[in-house]
């Protein structure tokens, strides 16, 4: 058994957009110790919006956020958890503002306290993990889709989060790099929630998968992530499964 408390926990957590007639999230309960989550659910579901409310980016209309046994309410609360949950934002755009990608990366360790040469060390190394090794003085807004999508991920682990948020991190990369980024994600063994509608890249970076579905995250108890074999036309082709 588990003593410590988990890592992040949420009580009863329920969200409308202003003017919405029904609740798009209702009283949601969950936590994680040291657990690799899987989220799956339709477009419009809530998903990425039940993220921006553990990030404190909206605030819930109902329920606590408690994370390593602490609540988190006030907007000091929230910079805490932002040091310890990294969160890759589903529209990369929406995470990368610096003009080069160095810039991009290092803003987070300067931000933490590293010497310029240390954030530009980190930075380095993390492009070289994710294999983008001399993307340094690339212009981070001509990037392409997965490049860009890359980065924003790189500005998250130079931070060295306890726990990483990922909303759609397989969406635009080729199969080499989408199974860079499994072995990655295999490798570091961080506690992670990760929201995809690609089923296998949740099979091969999850051990838990939820279904966001009527404004409730339900555990799929019955069903475990497998990998299978499988026969069908084209299968020689990279290619994707649907849910
Ligand atoms: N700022 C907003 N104001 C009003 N409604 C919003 C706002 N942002 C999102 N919504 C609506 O809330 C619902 C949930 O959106 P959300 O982005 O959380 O869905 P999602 O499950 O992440 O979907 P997808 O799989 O398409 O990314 C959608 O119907 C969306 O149109
Ligand atoms: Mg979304």
């Amino acid at each position: 058994m588990n003593m410590n408390p988990p890592l992040l926990e949420l009580h009863n957590i329920s969200y409308s957009y202003p003017g919405q007639k029904n609740p798009l999230l209702k009283e949601i309960n969950f936590h994680v110790h040291k657990e690799q989550i899987g989220i799956i659910g339709p477009n419009g579901s809530g998903k990425t919006t039940l993220f921006q409310i553990i990030m404190g980016l909206l605030k819930a209309d109902d329920g606590q956020i408690v994370l390593q046994g602490t609540e988190i309410k006030t907007e000091k609360d929230f910079f805490m958890l932002r040091r310890k949950l990294g969160f890759l934002f589903q529209d990369s755009d929406d995470q990368l503002f610096s003009p080069t990608v160095l810039e991009d990366i290092a803003f987070g360790p300067l931000n933490h306290g590293a010497t310029p040469q240390e954030a530009r060390d980190i930075s380095i190394r993390t492009l070289e993990k994710l294999g983008l090794k001399g993307f340094e003085d690339r212009i981070t807004h001509r990037l392409s889709g997965g490049e860009k999508k890359l980065v924003a991920l790189a500005t998250i682990l130079s931070m060295e989060p306890e726990m990483l948020l990922l909303d759609e991190p397989s969406n635009n990369l080729d199969p080499a790099t989408r199974e860079r980024l499994i072995k990655i994600l295999r490798e570091q063994k961080l506690a992670h929630i990760i929201i995809s509608h690609d089923l296998d890249f949740l099979a091969s970076t999850c051990n838990q998968l939820y279904t966001m579905q009527d404004g409730q995250l339900i555990r799929c108890e019955e069903k475990q992530i497998h990998n299978h074999e499988h026969i069908h036309p084209y299968g020689n082709q990279p290619h994707l499964h649907g849910i």
